[in-house]
């Protein structure tokens, strides 16, 4: 086949005229740090998700360390979460002096496999990670009953999930902490930023403290008319709060969530058509419960070939691609310190040495899907 001259990026954001006017009126307005823009993006990811309260962030990664913080997750603690995760959970359970406790996956949907996550429970455990992986819900209703049997909290990893449903919910329609992120690969952007959408008033009393300094009100009433700019700190916090120069871009991206998700789902449908039945190749699969998935990546795991090779020949197709993930406990520093085996999670390792992500955005035509499908089929034929 003929090989494209354009290169196929692995993901691109999907930028119109509409968020470049919001971040120019922004811009223009005098206010661009955190203010009445991120209020309002944090209403939008309420109205998404069906949370009474949501906090804006400057990454999802500072809301997985805001909640273990406020969670009072700490040293002899133990975090029940997938190894197959991106490695900011596992660092912060980390970092908080806690141990992650890694269950295996589904190897079709690489979603946690919610058949071992009891035998992991132990009177340290205090917390189940989730993660919608690439768009996929979690099982939440097994993980909500295991969490009230043991009095766990749920942290739900949400980085995946805007449009994402499970049985009618949206990810972070739960009541638990879901942690969203803005990534620009992610569904929606807004360059770099997270959301924690959450049901108990005192928890994000205590997110937005840690969230700015510690300090009780937001920078923008300090500084309105008549606003009173002293302050003082009861427990000192850190600087994670999103500017509304982002929250701009945000509230333009929250506009055209659905466009760009059916867009997704339109693709991924028409790889799953033009891969299937290509030998040496396992598709992705969708859960069996009733969901919406948000086709935030389109994983497949080659079998065939080394991946590493895979990777090289798409390369030359002038085709990008990700790798989500390199397994949490194949780092060296987690392998060093909590020692946990790869044949104690059999599917994660399987899995670990295929996956590879192809390109998928809402701005890929249907003919770059065809292009990577008779790209990768050539590849695999070729070996
Ligand atoms: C599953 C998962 N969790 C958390 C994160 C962290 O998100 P952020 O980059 O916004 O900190 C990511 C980002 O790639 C992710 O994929």
């Amino acid at each position: 086949m003929k090989i494209r001259k354009d290169f196929l990026p692995f993901s691109r954001p999907s930028i119109g005229e509409a968020e470049i006017s919001a971040v120019v009126a922004c811009l223009k307005s005098g206010w661009i740090t955190t203010g009445g823009l991120c209020k309002a993006f944090e209403e939008q990811l309420c109205a998404l998700t069906g949370a009474p309260r949501a906090v804006s962030l400057s990454s999802a990664t500072a809301g997985m360390h805001l909640t273990l913080a406020a969670l009072d997750i700490g040293p002899g603690d133990e975090v029940i979460t997938p190894s197959m995760t991106f490695a900011s959970t596992v660092n912060m359970i980390a970092l908080h002096q806690a141990k992650p406790v890694f269950v295996d996956i589904d190897y079709g949907t690489l979603n946690l496999c919610c058949d071992e996550i009891e035998e992991k429970i132990t009177r340290r455990t205090k917390a189940i990670i989730p993660v919608h992986f690439a768009g996929a819900p979690a099982d939440m209703d097994r993980i909500n009953r295991l969490a009230r049997k043991y009095s766990l909290k749920v942290i739900e990893d949400a980085a995946h999930a805007v449009g994402a449903y499970y049985k009618g919910t949206h990810a972070g329609g739960f009541g638990h902490p879901a942690i969203f992120s803005f990534h620009p690969i992610k569904n929606i952007t807004t360059g770099e930023g997270g959301m924690i959408t959450l049901k108990s008033a005192s928890l994000e009393k205590k997110l937005r403290l840690a969230r700015f300094h510690g300090i009780e009100r937001d920078a923008w009433k300090r500084y309105g008319r008549g606003g009173n700019p002293s302050y003082d700190i009861a427990n000192p916090g850190y600087k994670y709060n999103l500017p509304d120069l982002l929250a701009a871009l945000g509230l333009a991206q929250m506009e055209r969530w659905r466009e760009f998700n059916a867009r997704r789902r339109m693709l991924a449908g028409l790889y799953l058509d033009g891969l299937r039945g290509t030998e040496g190749l396992d598709l992705p699969e969708v859960p069996s419960y009733d969901h919406v998935h948000a086709w935030h990546l389109f994983i497949v795991k080659v079998r065939g070939i080394a991946r590493d090779s895979f990777m090289r020949k798409l390369a030359d197709y002038n085709i990008g691609y990700g790798l989500h993930f390199s397994p949490a406990h194949s780092l060296s520093y987690v392998k060093k310190r909590f020692g946990v085996k790869a044949k104690s999670l059999p599917r994660t390792s399987r899995a670990a040495g295929r996956i590879i992500s192809l390109p998928l955005f809402p701005d890929m035509t249907e003919n770059d899907v065809h292009y990577v499908c008779a790209a990768v089929k050539e590849i695999l034929k070729n070996v």
